[in-house]
């Protein structure tokens, strides 16, 4: 492994709350009232301990992204005071992308300017559909119309950096429903579309009570097909399994597939960080309670022990995130970012490629067209013993 210090950094901020619960939603999220300050104050003393605990002290934040739940909840003061104190913990680098979750409701809506003065140069607004009989079934409580709204008060609000979640593979919904939905988005200009198939968690109020009339498998990849030859029409390219851009790809996103660090802070949030004695995962309580709990009070909000990622598991994750990349990853990046080499895996390499299901490139490991529709094909073979 290069020198952990020059393995790009991101912060991940969870923000757990919720006006209602989505039926179809499994993040750790709730509709629950909060302390806006307490919830505040503990993340700073998470951030404060996971710097102290890994010595993080001489690396850069490249990219911070406040997701959730929705943190659009949160007040602009409060953003505005989370980032202030995280720059004063932690160096944030000059250019760094700083994207903020966000409903389309008007209560939050109203807050876009102020949320960039905070310093936010990224929004993304979790539209999910322009219809609003679709929003309807998904249990949201925006409007196609304040969708619309969003959009455009993002833009007002002097946000280049816009991206709109989408859901597709919707009860009764047939490929010209689903065009509807991407060409809204691309006639607003909107340059980054975050397509999202619907699926069906485990937990969730969907998973209890199914929707009726959801598409057959066959339905579902015609809805894609379609989607992918309208968006590339549109000038945008599929950079990730469910990412789309025209020139703007979120490089917070870009970093986890591209094997790089994060601190996750927050409750329920997973952080990835490398040092020379290995790379670890953490986790801290999901509950909000426990989580707040820790704060001020030198305890441990780590949910489990940290966790150190084994060799062999290594380069299952590392696969697990580049392959979901179109083109793939830089081959140096498995000696710089895990303990292995390429001579180790080099075998198993040769084989995919004659496979069909890795291209064959020098430089780069990357799916072929074939491997990247076939993708658990690939990972089953670099799952550890
Ligand atoms: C962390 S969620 C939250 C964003 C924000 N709270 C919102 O709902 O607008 C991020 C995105 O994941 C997507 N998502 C969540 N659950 C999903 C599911 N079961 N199937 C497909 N997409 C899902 C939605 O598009 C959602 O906007
Ligand atoms: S989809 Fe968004 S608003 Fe709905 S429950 Fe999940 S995080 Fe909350």
């Amino acid at each position: 492994m290069q020198n952990p210090v020059q393995i790009p950094l991101s912060l991940y901020i969870h923000i757990p709350f919720c006006a209602q619960k989505c039926p179809y939603c499994d993040f750790n999220s709730a509709k629950i009232s909060f302390d806006e300050q307490a919830y505040l104050a503990a993340l700073i003393d998470d951030l404060r301990r996971d710097v102290e605990i890994f010595e993080l002290n001489g690396r850069q934040i490249k990219s911070i992204f406040f997701g959730g739940g929705t943190p659009s909840l949160f007040s602009t003061r409060a953003i505005a005071e989370i980032l202030q104190a995280v720059g004063k913990i932690i160096d944030i680098a000059e250019n760094c992308e700083i994207t903020l979750e966000a409903n389309p409701n008007s209560a939050e809506v109203a807050k876009f300017a102020a949320y960039r003065q905070a310093g936010i140069n990224r929004i993304s607004i979790g539209v999910q559909s322009f219809s609003d009989k679709n929003l309807k079934v998904l249990g949201r409580i925006h409007s196609s119309a304040e969708a619309k709204n969003a959009i455009l008060a993002a833009e007002k609000a002097g946000f280049s950096r816009i991206n709109t979640d989408l859901i597709f593979a919707l009860p009764n919904q047939n490929i010209e429903t689903a065009l509807s939905d991407l060409r809204a988005a691309a006639d607003y200009g909107i340059e980054h579309i975050s397509w999202y198939q619907l699926t069906i968690e485990e937990g969730t109020a969907f998973f209890r009570a199914p929707p009726a009339n959801l598409p057959d498998e066959e339905e579902i990849a015609d809805i894609f097909d379609s989607g992918r030859e309208f968006l590339t029409a549109q000038g945008f390219e599929q950079y990730e399994i469910s990412a789309w851009t025209r020139n703007k790809k979120c490089r917070h996103n870009q970093n986890y597939w591209q094997f790089g660090d994060y601190i996750g802070i927050g409750a329920g949030a997973h952080g990835k960080i490398s040092q020379a004695g290995g790379i670890f995962r953490t986790e801290k309580f999901s509950a909000v309670k426990k989580y707040l709990a820790c704060s001020g009070k030198n305890l441990n909000p780590y949910a489990a022990a940290v966790k150190k990622i084994e060799k062999d598991a290594q380069v299952f994750e590392f696969m697990l995130n580049a392959l979901r990349l179109k083109n793939g990853v830089p081959r140096r990046f498995l000696s710089e970012r895990t303990n292995l080499t390429a001579e180790e895996i080099d075998g198993l390499i040769q084989d995919l490629i004659a496979r069909g299901l890795l291209a064959n490139d020098r430089d780069f490991y990357r799916t072929t067209e074939f491997g990247f529709n076939h993708l658990n094909i690939i990972l089953e073979e670099f799952i550890p013993n």
